[in-house]
């Protein structure tokens, strides 16, 4: 549990305080708290945020809405932190927003509320707290519950009208928080959002996307699009349609900060947008490598005079196609197993590079890792065999591609170019994969020597055996 053993130090520092600051005739918002059952954490949060000395000001006119030591104690699990954030010398004062988050303005005794929902105005900011008190159930049998909303949580007063002076206390079942747990619960509480909310919630309930979404921990900045700048429209025109999407550029309208961490600092921001942003509408594969500079390599192999897909580059007519484009780095790491051999060989050596880019060059269909389902996915390569297999990891999303020879992990996100789902999709890859053991090249490969057509399919056909042997293990 939290801070056991810790409230009796505590205590006694606001012990220290009080006779510091002396007593008067009317108990001030600290001292009433010191007498509140079940305020003991946040009376003792109070003074390590260097509050104290506010709150012992007699004559403020205020509303506390006071999280239960209960509701404190769970906060930890709530938000996945560990260490004592709102105790600690150190590290208190940052809370101290959060604090103040739980004072509104003026004094309000619970039958000054009115019914169905008003709204709190925050003592220190601008913003409010919405209110809803109403009758949960049998109006003859159940009670007004009055149910307060924050940014990140919804809490139900426990337990109303302490008197504390000229101010007044309700104690909260939870704890009133000015930021969004995580992104997904952003997306989900922020009625602008209820867009993209609905669209990320079709994304299925195990996709990777959805667990970093959902994840306490995660670290992103979000942009995400308000409702009405998500559309996009669709325009047809005999039988093309065309997806419109907003142009210009958006604005941020708002930002919220998400999630805490053990230190009191933010994890991630929500910005919300006017607009959809749309990734750059690429047209060839060489504006799409451009975009990265670790493609050179790959470049040189691509256009080389053993290649038959070197006009590919500049085209802008290509379509349904798959490139899975190892980095620099791999083609190093795959050089150096063969030591001798260049780049040059490698190119030289036009069998071995058609065979490669066979396998790297996806034709027939437009494969993204987006897209790809979690698992196994069998992709047919060009000669209609299955050369090579995908696997996504349903809880991180990684993919994983597998050849009859060795493997490779995609890096970074999908390239588009030209018509998402129709078009080339750009896939980088940390490792070469390889059909089979690799014929390097001609010059003196001989040992190394490309296989015959006939060798290759029976080779296809022992391995799709032995892959239906042991099919789930791929
Ligand atoms: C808090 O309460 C204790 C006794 O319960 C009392 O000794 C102490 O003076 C109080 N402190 C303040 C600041 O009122
Ligand atoms: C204090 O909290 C405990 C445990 O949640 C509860 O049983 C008790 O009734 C509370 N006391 C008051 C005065 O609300
Ligand atoms: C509390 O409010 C009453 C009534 O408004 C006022 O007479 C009194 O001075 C206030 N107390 C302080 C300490 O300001
Ligand atoms: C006490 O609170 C009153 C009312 O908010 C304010 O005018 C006064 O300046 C405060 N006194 C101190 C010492 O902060
Ligand atoms: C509400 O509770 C009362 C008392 O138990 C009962 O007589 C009445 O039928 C209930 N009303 C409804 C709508 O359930
Ligand atoms: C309504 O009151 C009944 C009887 O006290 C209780 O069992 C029930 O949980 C209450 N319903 C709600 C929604 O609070
Ligand atoms: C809080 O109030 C809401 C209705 O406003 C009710 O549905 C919910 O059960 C209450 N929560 C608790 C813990 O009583
Ligand atoms: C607190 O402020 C409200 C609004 O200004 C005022 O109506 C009320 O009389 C004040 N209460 C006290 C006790 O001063
Ligand atoms: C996700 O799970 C929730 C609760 O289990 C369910 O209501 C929802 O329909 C599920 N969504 C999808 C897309 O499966
Ligand atoms: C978008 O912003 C950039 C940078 O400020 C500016 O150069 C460009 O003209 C803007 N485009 C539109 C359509 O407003
Ligand atoms: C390539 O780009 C990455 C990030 O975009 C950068 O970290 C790296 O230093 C760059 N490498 C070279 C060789 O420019
Ligand atoms: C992939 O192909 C293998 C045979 O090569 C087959 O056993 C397996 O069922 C296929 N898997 C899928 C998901 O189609």
């Amino acid at each position: 549990m939290l801070m056991h053993g810790r409230v009796p130090t505590l205590i006694l520092a606001g012990l220290l305080i009080s006779l510091a600051t002396g007593t008067s005739a009317q108990p001030s918002i600290y001292s009433a708290l010191n007498s509140t059952a079940n305020a003991t954490f946040f009376y003792s949060s109070l003074s390590d945020a260097n509050l104290a000395t506010v709150f012992s000001n007699t004559s403020l006119n205020l509303t506390l809405l006071v999280p239960s030591d209960a509701a404190f104690g769970a906060l930890e699990t709530q938000l996945n932190i560990s260490g004592d954030l709102f105790f600690l010398p150190n590290l208190a004062p940052k809370a101290a927003p959060i604090l103040l988050y739980h004072f509104v303005t003026p004094s309000t005794p619970s039958g000054s509320i009115p019914p169905n929902i008003s709204s709190f105005n925050l003592a220190f900011g601008s913003s409010t707290l919405k209110v809803n008190s109403s009758v949960v159930g049998n109006s003859t049998v159940n009670s007004t519950v009055i149910r307060i909303s924050s940014i990140g949580s919804d809490v139900n007063i426990t337990r109303t009208d302490i008197s504390a002076g000229n101010s007044t206390i309700h104690i909260l079942d939870g704890v009133l928080l000015p930021f969004y747990i995580s992104i997904g619960s952003g997306l989900s509480r922020n009625k602008d959002l209820s867009a993209i909310n609905s669209l990320t919630n079709k994304l299925g309930n195990n996709t990777a996307f959805l667990n970093v979404l959902n994840n306490l921990n995660t670290e992103y900045t979000v942009l995400a699009p308000v409702n009405s700048g998500l559309p996009l429209s669709l325009v047809k025109n005999g039988s093309v349609v065309t997806v419109v999407s907003p142009t210009g550029n958006a604005t941020i309208l708002s930002s919220f900060n998400v999630g805490l961490t053990g230190s009191g600092s933010y994890r991630s921001a929500i910005h919300l947008i006017s607009q959809i942003l749309l990734p750059p509408t690429l047209t060839t594969v060489r504006e799409a490598l451009s975009l990265r500079n670790d493609t050179k390599t790959f470049i040189s192999v691509f256009t080389s005079s053993g290649s038959s897909y070197a006009s590919w580059l500049d085209s802008t007519s290509l379509s349904r196609s798959t490139l899975l484009v190892p980095t620099d780095t791999a083609f190093a790491t795959l050089l150096a197993q063969y030591p001798g051999y260049t780049l040059q060989n490698l190119i030289a050596g036009s069998t071995g590079v058609s065979q490669l880019l066979d396998l790297l060059v996806i034709r027939s269909s437009t494969i993204s890792l987006a897209g790809l389902a979690n698992g196994i996915t069998n992709i047919t390569v060009n000669n209609g065999a299955v050369l090579l297999r995908a696997n996504k990891s349903s809880s991180t999303g990684a993919v994983k591609f597998l050849s009859l020879a060795n493997s490779a992990n995609s890096v970074g996100s999908d390239y588009y170019i030209g018509r998402v789902e129709s078009g080339v999709t750009v896939i980088i890859i940390d490792t070469v994969l390889l059909p089979q053991p690799f014929n390097m090249g001609a010059d003196g490969a001989s040992s190394l020597a490309a296989p015959s057509p006939f060798a290759m399919a029976f080779c296809s056909v022992i391995a799709a055996a032995l892959l239906h042997a042991f099919g789930r293990q791929w």
